[in-house]
């Protein structure tokens, strides 16, 4: 792909927790380039610090070190209206929607609120029709649901809902962290379609998972991680059909549908 102007750029980014006089480096001395229009996958096994980085990109959690650009500027993320801002340009889809929710707000001020925040004025039947719209992209019934609190809906439709906010909003970045693992069926696919129709709105996508096949399958970049860092990045044909990294052989080679494209190819 022809990489266009890199959004999101970090250097020697770490986070580390405190346990009593224990201390671990959940993000470790991690340097990243995102691209805008980008589909990179971030690859790691289970506590490798993957969610830590996303909660980092997102303003969620703040580095204990390294430095963050957004655009070209060092990020600035002092208070809530910094985030806000922020948060227009990128978004997060995460496992667990409960978490992505303010609880006490009714679906239909749940969607109102993204067009707020992109700053749109549009008249009381502009609203309804973009709140529909969005319902209906992942098929779900706006006039069923307008009325109701999140703890009122199953999980698949709190899903469907976040993906449908995440339509509305229409971020620059999307991070979507292991959105597959718990995702119901109809979710999956539009998310999938999400990361194809990427193109037609140039948005950028940082995709989160355990399972090295699907990155192959969706995503222009790797960035492979182990214990906080990353151990090995790039195009994602490359990483996958010459893998340097020992971490990286074995990921791949746990993945019997990757070695038959591989000697298919
Ligand atoms: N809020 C936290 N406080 C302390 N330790 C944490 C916290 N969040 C994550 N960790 C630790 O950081 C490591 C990386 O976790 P995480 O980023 O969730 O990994 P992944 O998403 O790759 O499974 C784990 O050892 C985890 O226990
Ligand atoms: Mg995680």
């Amino acid at each position: 792909m022809n990489k266009g102007e890199v959004l999101l750029q970090g250097s020697n980014v770490t986070k580390v927790f405190s346990y009593g006089k224990k201390t671990k480096a959940a993000v470790n001395e991690v340097d990243f380039a995102f691209h805008e229009g980008e589909i990179i996958s971030i690859v790691g096994e289970s506590g490798s610090g993957k969610t830590t980085l996303a909660k980092i990109l997102m303003g969620l959690l703040k580095e204990t070190n390294g430095t963050i650009a957004y655009r070209g500027q060092a990020r600035k993320l002092r208070n809530h209206a910094d985030r806000k801002k922020y948060w227009k340009d990128i978004q997060a889809i995460f496992q667990d929607p409960f978490s992505s929710f303010n609880l006490f707000h009714k679906v239909e001020k749940l969607l109102l609120d993204c067009i707020s925040l992109r700053g749109l004025t549009l008249s009381k039947e502009e609203q309804f029709n973009k709140m529909k719209e969005a319902c209906s992209f992942v098929n779900l019934k706006f006039e069923e649901l307008y009325n109701k609190y999140p703890f009122e809906l199953s999980g698949g439709q709190m899903q469907r809902l976040m993906i449908a906010r995440i339509f509305m909003l229409h971020p620059k970045i999307l991070i979507a962290d292991e959105p597959t693992s718990m995702i119901d069926a109809c979710s999956r696919s539009t998310i999938l379609d999400m990361l194809l129709k990427r193109s037609e709105n140039n948005m950028t996508i940082i995709f989160i998972t355990h399972d090295v096949g699907l990155a192959y399958y969706v995503s222009d970049t790797i960035y492979i991680m182990k214990k906080g860092r990353i151990v090995e990045s790039g195009e994602a044909e490359e990483v996958i059909i010459n893998p340097k990294h020992r971490y990286t052989q074995q990921l791949i080679s746990d993945v019997p549908k990757i070695h038959e494209a591989w000697n298919l190819a």
